[in-house]
């Protein structure tokens, strides 16, 4: 049996991939490592997978920490990369958090992989489209400049630099993966999709940063993971130190996503509420397919209005994993006037 280290596997990409691969895989065992964080909850693993000892273990820790980073890889044929601090507002009011884990976190998995080159077949980083800034061109390609607008953004700048220098350096079997914006579910209520969505189900208003018209590139999370694992299951020699956007080349701005969601939960359009700009916001994000396409095989995934469509009903179903958290759906921060506003 081979194994996957995946860090950051109790977070929303890392636990829909965790369930993705444990039932598409049954040849691997899965070692998830994660140090828990406010975005990181073992109730995202299911108990079926949780309890399956044979093919699965969870160890509780830091990706900062070269002894249990070390002790996992030695072990791993393949690693996946997630852990990160991942919001930008957060990282607009305290940063230092984003760097250690983000770049010193993935300065210890690259480590750790060229340490076990003879083992760790693959190693997937998982980077961000954030590291490109807003678009200069329509659609970006992987030889977009990158330009990260937010701390978060250039923290995860670093780390994708990082691996890709290990690469170029040691020769490690890294492929980075640049991810658009993700939906669906176990989504973190402080990310807009389920901030909007259980905003909407309370009769809230729905708060939209600046007036709405910044447009992004949604990519469904399920149609991520079937990303990822042709980035694990390709030919090493076709991805092998590549760098690939993982999009789906359809961006809609926030101000529509607001109002799709109200009509479909049967809200009159007058909940959208405008706040001031965030700082950092990147204007205008919208992915080019064609490389992902070219080396992974890989269509654009499900059109938005569909996918939006099933993350509203899974939230709508979910409510006792969604309320608990419902308190985080919100943070302050301070505007460029100097006013504290609840975003
Ligand atoms: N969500 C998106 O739209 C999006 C888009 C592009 C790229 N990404 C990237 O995908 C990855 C996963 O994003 P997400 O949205 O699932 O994030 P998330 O915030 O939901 O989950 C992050 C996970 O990492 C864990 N973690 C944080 N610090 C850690 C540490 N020091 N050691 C071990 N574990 C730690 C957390 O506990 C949590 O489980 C991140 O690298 C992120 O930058 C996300």
């Amino acid at each position: 049996m081979k194994t996957i280290l995946i860090t950051g596997g109790a977070g929303f990409i890392g636990s829909n991939f965790v369930r993705f691969w444990y039932d598409r895989h049954p040849d691997y065992k899965i070692v998830v490592l994660d140090i828990l964080t406010y975005a990181g909850r073992l109730r995202n693993i299911p108990e079926r997978i949780y309890n399956d000892k044979k093919r699965f273990a969870f160890f509780l820790g830091s990706v900062t920490s070269i002894e249990i980073v070390n002790m996992l890889a030695e072990n791993a044929d393949v690693i996946v990369h997630f852990a990160a601090e991942t919001h930008v507002t957060r990282s607009i009011f305290e940063s230092r958090k984003f760097f250690e884990t983000d770049v010193l976190g993935t300065h210890t998995i690259a480590n750790a992989v060229l340490k076990f080159q003879d083992k760790v077949e693959r190693f997937i980083h998982i980077s961000t489209s954030e590291v490109y800034g807003t678009a200069h061109s329509d659609p970006m390609d992987e030889e977009h400049p990158l330009n990260p607008s937010s701390p978060y953004a250039s923290a995860k700048c670093g780390a994708d630099r990082l691996v890709h220098s290990y690469f170029l350096t040691y020769g490690i079997p890294s492929v980075i993966l640049r991810p658009f914006n993700q939906y669906g579910p176990f989504q973190h209520l402080e990310k807009v999709i389920p901030r909007f969505i259980t905003s909407a189900m309370r009769n809230e208003p729905l708060t939209i940063h600046g007036d709405g018209s910044a447009v992004r590139d949604w990519l469904h999370v399920e149609d991520t993971c079937e990303r990822i694992e042709a980035a694990i299951l390709a030919p090493l020699e076709r991805v092998r130190g590549q760098v690939l956007n993982i999009g789906s080349g359809e961006c809609v701005s926030i101000l529509d996503i607001a109002r799709m969601i109200l009509r479909e939960t049967g809200r009159a359009e007058d909940a959208v509420v405008h706040l001031g700009d965030r700082l950092g916001q990147v204007v205008k994000h919208v992915s080019s397919t064609d490389k992902a396409r070219r080396l992974l095989g890989v269509g654009p995934g499900r059109p938005f209005a569909e996918g939006l469509r099933q993350t509203i009903d899974w939230y709508a179903r979910n409510e006792a994993w969604w309320q608990e958290i419902e308190w985080m759906k919100h943070v302050t921060v301070l505007t460029r006037a100097g006013k504290e506003e609840a975003h």
